[in-house]
């Protein structure tokens, strides 16, 4: 949400990458090198400035969150190594650069993707995280992001996206394939500002609402750019959906259709946003601002 909250997010994560041993010939050198490239490629960091902003809403402090707002960038960059693979989505631009693979081979952008995956439960359990959000809601917030990653959450979505190529599929459908792959990491950021910040149920509810349509929102509007977005501003090549047989919103409704359920879900997400009062707020702006990205 602001240009110095992206800033500590970045020093984060920094900081809790693998370190080379200095004056060793270190054989892990290509794959921290490659965990790096991708962690550091400058995303927009929107859902660890959720976890941050939901946790600091419900009374709880960024400093607690902190840990666990990476590890869920972590995860979301082992999503986008793994999706740009040749056996996935095959792309060979993300964020300006060359894909992963691009740089370090298959197995090494595997690796690093595995490597990320891992690392974000090292993050979130380490006993210094632990003992800052305290033991319970720590179990808590990493359990949400376990079951939002996996077969239930992102993963499960993955393969929707795979399975569906080349076919037309129904919207309840590609509904599912969005809350998989995309919707659940957004959910669970969330949910787990709001479990670190000590949220009541009416927050954890409106949450909720909140992340599940801006969630689903924001995979309609990556669909919407990459038929009408620009690819110097997105960092990434735009018509790979339509190549790929790739089924959408847009490849379902058309433009103007997905445009307007963009419009309808952000609404939906900025009045549930209600029970928060006026220091909300900033997440009203950002779901205003999702919904009108142009990368
Ligand atoms: C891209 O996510 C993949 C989708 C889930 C649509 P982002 O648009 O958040 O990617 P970065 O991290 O900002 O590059
Ligand atoms: C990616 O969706 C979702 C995940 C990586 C989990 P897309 O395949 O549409 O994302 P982009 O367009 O490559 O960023
Ligand atoms: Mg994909
Ligand atoms: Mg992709
Ligand atoms: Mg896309």
């Amino acid at each position: 949400m602001m240009k110095t909250e992206i800033q500590e997010i970045e020093k984060a994560l920094q900081s809790y990458l693998p370190q080379l041993l200095p004056q060793e010939n270190d054989l892990r050198k290509t794959l921290f090198e490659s965990m790096e490239y991708s962690l550091m490629a400058g995303g927009k960091r929107i859902r660890p400035q959720l976890v941050l902003e939901f946790c600091s809403l419900c009374g709880g402090s960024r400093e607690q969150a902190m840990p666990f707002a990476c590890a869920l960038e972590m995860i979301h960059s082992y999503s986008l190594i793994h999706d740009d693979l040749p056996c996935m989505d095959d792309d060979d631009l993300r964020r300006g650069k060359p894909t992963n693979h691009k740089v370090y081979g298959e197995a090494a952008a595997l690796l690093a993707g595995d490597a990320l995956l891992t690392l974000a439960f090292e993050t979130m359990l380490s006993p210094e995280s632990i003992a800052a959000a305290g033991a319970e809601r720590a179990a808590r917030a990493a359990g949400e992001l376990a079951r939002a990653a996996g077969a239930h959450g992102m993963v499960g979505g993955q393969i929707i996206d795979l399975e569906s190529e080349g076919k037309q599929v129904p919207l309840e459908v590609l509904e599912k394939m969005d809350e998989g792959k995309t919707g659940a990491l957004i959910l669970a950021a969330c949910r787990m500002g709001c479990i670190l910040g000590g949220a009541s149920p009416a927050q954890m509810q409106a949450a909720e609402i909140y992340a599940r349509s801006i969630g689903l929102a924001f995979q309609i509007q990556d669909d919407l750019l990459d038929v009408t977005g620009d690819a110097a501003l997105l960092g990434k090549n735009t018509g790979m959906d339509s190549a790929r047989g790739k089924s959408t919103y847009v490849s379902l409704l058309g433009v103007e259709k997905a445009r307007e359920t963009v419009e309808r879900l952000t609404c939906t997400a900025i009045d549930a946003l209600l029970v928060f009062g006026e220091e909300a707020k900033g997440l009203a702006d950002f779901a205003r601002a999702l919904a009108n990205r142009d990368h």
